[in-house]
């Protein structure tokens, strides 16, 4: 069924227990990809603005494929979230913070993930309104148990942990009560899409929305 309210962040967390973190690099490759991930049980599809292609997929799938909502990772300008959002997106992902990136999707309607990884950036996002974050590099920077530390003085703060997760080691940062979802380019990965092998695309996904959370 086709999500047509606008979401705020917390939406996007809560629809299932990952959000892909998608690198396109062939418009051709957009449509039957989301439909494979959709098929799978995830429809919030974080696009990111790596390629050349980002914003021409996001546009095909926004309207090719109802069932999915486009988002788009890799926001790090006010000028990345007004391209993303005219390009369908309905929902942002950045790899850091800045006001200046806050405050710009506050301004258009954008829900955004801020990327934090620090105490000081999760200082400055909440200041700006944001209570739902990215952890990000999760694994790289601490893991569960900087997710386990942060839940002290951050008590209401939600994490979406991503860079470093994978299936095997989900289950353990999805069952911390300050995690919602996590986020990873597992479910896609870029030698199954270059040889459009959609229906691993489809297992990998099911296999991720069983994850239990
Ligand atoms: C991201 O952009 O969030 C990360 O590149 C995803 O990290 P992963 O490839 O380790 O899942």
């Amino acid at each position: 069924m086709a999500v047509t309210e606008k979401l705020t962040s917390l939406q996007v967390m809560q629809d299932a227990s990952v959000i892909p973190v998608i690198v396109l690099n062939d418009v051709a490759h957009a449509v039957p990809m989301a439909k494979a991930l959709v098929a799978g049980g995830i429809r919030m599809l974080e696009i990111t603005l790596r390629t050349s292609v980002a914003l021409d997929c996001m546009r095909a799938i926004a309207a090719e494929v109802p069932e999915a909502v486009v988002g788009a990772g890799t926001i790090r300008s006010a000028a990345d979230a007004k391209a993303a959002l005219a390009a369908g997106a309905r929902f942002g992902v950045s790899p850091g913070y800045t006001s200046t990136v806050g405050k710009a999707c506050q301004d258009i309607g954008l829900p955004l993930l801020p990327g934090v990884a620090t105490g000081s950036e999760i200082m400055q996002a909440q200041e700006d309104g944001y209570t739902e974050l990215k952890f990000f590099p999760a694994m790289q920077a601490g893991g569960p148990n900087l997710l386990k530390a942060w839940a002290g003085p951050f008590a209401d703060i939600k994490f979406c942990p991503t860079g470093g997760v994978s299936l095997e080691n989900a289950p353990t940062l999805l069952a911390l009560p300050n995690v919602v979802v996590v986020g990873g380019s597992w479910l896609t990965p870029a030698d199954v899409m270059a040889r459009g092998d959609w229906a691993t695309i489809t297992r990998l996904a099911s296999e991720a929305a069983a994850l239990p959370r």
